[in-house]
């Protein structure tokens, strides 16, 4: 399997795909980000030995299945490849027409975005037919759910292929089609977008917020820790992305979370967003 794109959400994929017992190629712009990704993997599977989820062998194994890359060449051998770079749609339509070049014609090319059009990126390609969605959600290697999304003209047999994957990778898919926000977005990101208008409205502070959710809603975590996860960013852009498409001013991203991005407050990865961290 290739990766192209090494931060929280594919390095999240590639330690699935390692567990899962896949050769994995991960392409990064930098060795240094590469390298980093290789330490986040190893961190969590060091948990995972540590209590007792995973043998030091299997651990090593994994690790030693994962190769490391700068050059989108090396992703040559991959049966499937699964980007998750940054969420710019030039950006994915370069990445998807460079991958046309260099893997085998029948390899399934799959995105993980969260918020732009797989058709959009499909038609970036010749081949439309075996680009597929496949959007895992933050962090990647805890939350079940994998939407298999099916482009304008994807073919039965990607999606198949991609639905299979995800079941090989220990996640529950749901097939959709290529609707803006798929599933879960188009119902969550209008409800974390109220969640912080109803900060401001309600006078109640992001503890606050998280903790009438959490005991009034059993949400797991907060929307504020949440939105904090995710990365205030990652939230503005897909929120900004459901705005041009669909129009409804719920979708639009909150003036309050544009602030925060702007000033560079994006959450865990800053170490500062609603919350602090070290
Ligand atoms: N990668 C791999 N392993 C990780 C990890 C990560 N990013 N984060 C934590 N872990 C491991 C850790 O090893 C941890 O164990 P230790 O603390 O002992 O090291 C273990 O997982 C369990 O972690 P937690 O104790 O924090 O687990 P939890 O039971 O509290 O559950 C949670 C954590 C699954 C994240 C839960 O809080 C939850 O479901 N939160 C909601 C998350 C959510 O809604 N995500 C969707 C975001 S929206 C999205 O992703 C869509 C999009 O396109 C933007």
């Amino acid at each position: 399997m290739g990766v192209a794109g090494l931060g929280a959400m594919g390095a999240g994929i590639a330690q699935l795909a390692l567990e899962a017992g896949f050769d994995v190629v991960g392409r990064e712009v930098t060795s240094e980000l590469g390298e980093a990704a290789r330490g986040r993997i190893g961190h969590f599977l060091g948990r995972k030995v540590e209590k007792g989820q995973l043998s030091a062998e299997d651990r090593d194994a994994a690790l030693g299945r994962l190769e490391l890359t700068t050059d989108l060449a090396h992703l040559a051998r991959s049966d499937v490849v699964i980007e998750a770079i940054v969420e710019e749609l030039d950006a994915k339509l370069e990445c998807f027409a460079e991958l046309e070049r260099i893997v085998r014609p029948d390899a399934v090319l799959a995105t993980n975005t969260s918020a732009l059009s797989v058709t959009e990126i499909a038609a970036a390609t010749s081949t439309p037919e075996r680009v597929v969605g496949m959007h895992f959600f933050n962090p990647a290697p805890l939350m079940p759910l994998v939407e298999i999304v099916r482009a304008e003209l994807s073919s039965e047999e990607a999606v198949e292929t991609a639905y299979r994957l995800g079941e090989r990778m220990g996640k529950t898919p749901v097939r959709c089609h290529d609707t803006p926000g798929f599933v879960v977005n188009r119902i969550l990101i209008p409800l974390l977008n109220d969640c912080v208008r109803a900060l401001d409205e309600a006078r109640v502070t992001p503890e606050e917020m998280d903790t009438a959710l959490r005991h009034g809603a059993g949400w797991p975590m907060g929307p504020c820790t949440l939105v904090d996860l995710v990365g205030i960013d990652v939230h503005v852009h897909a929120s900004e992305a459901l705005y041009e498409k669909l129009r409804e001013p719920r979708m639009a991203p909150p003036p309050r979370l544009v602030a925060m991005r702007n000033a560079g407050l994006l959450g865990r990865k800053s170490g500062r967003g609603f919350y602090s961290y070290d």
